[in-house]
């Protein structure tokens, strides 16, 4: 009998995918350009199911099944063209292609675009949960038609994690709405690991506790409302010692952070939308400022303040602090990336129901947090929610978050640690809940050297003051 799905591009995440659809009693047709990893995979895993390795494309779309689903997991950009180019001509109508990588979403609305002028169903997915979530259950965020859900639907909420007995695979929308969607997890991710970061350098270079100590600070953490993947992994990070100096892990590494684009992109695609969404700009910004070593430096050794350490009464408190700030900033951070998905939504008319896209974060991806159920259960509530902030359960953590919040802003600033992520939620936070905010004035200063007009509080219309002359008021 035919293979039931097929994966081509072997590397660690398509083989893990592949070994997942196996273990889950699928038949699976098993390609790569290179016919070494495909042979590796079943000689290592052969074991684990039914695989039909394929040494050529034309072998691999022959084995499936029709409608055949086959899933690329190849590197973005132009190795997933390539793999389409060489796909689309051995393909039938009907026929369902998966794109798993971490493609540019308006790549995968060209992609669908073309391969539906063949018939073809293009799938473009977001799967999250690194190595570990493709083989075990990742969080799978497929876009494309309804129709192409229905053909492929069942086998990717099989293979993906479960929460309460629920998949964490839920139809996204249309076209490239997957792709959006991970785009912006991927910007939740940086901005929350900024944000876990930026509490460790506090704890550290501000409350003097040493990586072992802030380990199991994060571990108790990770006992409460902040239980999530990262703090978990971070707690682990930081125990871990240098096998090769015998010093803490995280001072052996060089403080450079890489990145490989899609908090970037999620940044880019926000300024276009006009959603503000600053805790992932900020978190994208720290990581290049990390990168910028020759400005970094020259910059060594310009003035700093002259208090550098809180005394030892403040810093046994601060700790409870930086967990209040964290859990606010955190919140501000997803509520922004929230608003980014709806804007989307919006803009590309995907329709994507927010609670839904909440609860299968909820397990198997990077973000995965405990915090998700609460978001979950806030846009059950109210899909249209205007901000994450509003609803009661965070309003009432901000509250109780509020002096702890500012006082670690202000400590920050105080004792000279960055913290762009913090100061940047807080600022965030107090510009939305403002009654008035200066734009006023700034629409002042463009009517003043632009002639741009301004509206009026009191009265519809757009006007103009005469600057120049006797600063009059002229309606335009
Ligand atoms: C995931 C991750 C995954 C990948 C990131 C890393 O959801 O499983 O987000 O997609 O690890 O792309 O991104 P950077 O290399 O940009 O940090």
């Amino acid at each position: 009998s035919q293979a039931q799905v097929g994966v081509t591009g072997l590397a660690v995440m398509g083989r893990n995918l592949a070994r997942n659809l196996a273990r889950h009693g699928y038949r699976v047709a098993v390609h790569n350009r290179t016919s070494a990893r495909t042979t590796a995979l079943v000689e290592e895993f052969g074991h684990e199911g039914e695989f039909r390795p394929a040494r050529t494309t034309e072998e691999f779309v022959a084995s499936l099944e029709r409608p055949r689903r086959i899933v690329i997991m190849v590197k973005a950009g132009g190795p997933t063209d390539a793999v389409i180019d060489e796909l689309v001509p051995l393909l039938d109508a009907g026929d369902v292609v998966v794109d798993g990588g971490n493609a540019h979403f308006l790549d995968t609305r060209r992609r669908e675009q073309a391969l539906r002028a063949h018939g073809l169903h293009f799938v473009g997915s977001g799967i999250s949960g690194g190595e570990q979530g493709a083989l075990e259950g990742p969080s799978i965020m497929p876009g494309g038609t309804a129709e192409s859900y229905r053909v492929l639907g069942p086998l990717l909420e099989d293979i993906a994690a479960k929460v309460d007995g629920a998949p964490c695979c839920t139809h996204i929308g249309p076209d490239g709405a997957g792709h959006f969607v991970k785009m912006v997890h991927n910007g939740i991710e940086y901005a929350d690991m900024q944000l876990i970061a930026e509490a460790y350098d506090l704890l550290r270079h501000g409350a003097g506790r040493q990586p072992g100590e802030i380990a199991e600070i994060f571990r108790g953490w990770n006992d409460g409302r902040l239980e999530s993947y990262l703090i978990g992994i971070t707690a682990e990070v930081l125990a871990h010692t240098d096998a090769a100096t015998g010093k803490p892990f995280v001072d052996v590494v060089l403080d450079q952070a890489e990145q490989k684009g899609t908090g970037r992109w999620t940044v880019q695609t926000a300024l276009e939308l006009g959603i503000p969404v600053s805790g992932i700009a900020e978190a994208v910004f720290a990581r290049s400022l990390s990168g910028s070593a020759e400005l970094r430096a020259a910059a060594h050794g310009l003035p700093g303040p002259t208090e550098t350490w809180l005394d030892s009464a403040a810093s046994d408190r601060f700790a409870e602090d930086v967990e209040q700030a964290l859990y606010a900033s955190k919140m501000v951070a997803y509520a922004q990336g929230f608003n980014q998905i709806q804007a989307g939504s919006a803009e590309y008319a995907w329709d994507i129901d927010l609670g839904a896209t909440a609860a299968i974060w909820r397990g198997g991806c990077i973000i995965r947090a405990r915090f998700l159920d609460r978001i979950t259960a806030a846009y059950r509530a109210d899909g249209r929610l205007p901000t994450l902030l509003t609803d009661e359960h965070f309003r009432e953590a901000l509250a109780g978050a509020q002096s702890s919040w500012r006082r670690v802003v202000t400590t920050a600033a105080q004792l000279g640690v960055p913290a762009p992520g913090f100061a940047t939620a807080l600022a965030y936070y107090d510009s939305l809940r403002a009654e008035r905010l200066p734009a006023s004035l700034v629409q002042g200063q463009r009517d003043y050297f632009g002639a741009h007009t301004y509206r009026r509080t009191d009265r519809v219309g757009t006007f103009h003051t005469l600057w120049g002359g006797d600063r009059s008021e002229e309606e335009r």
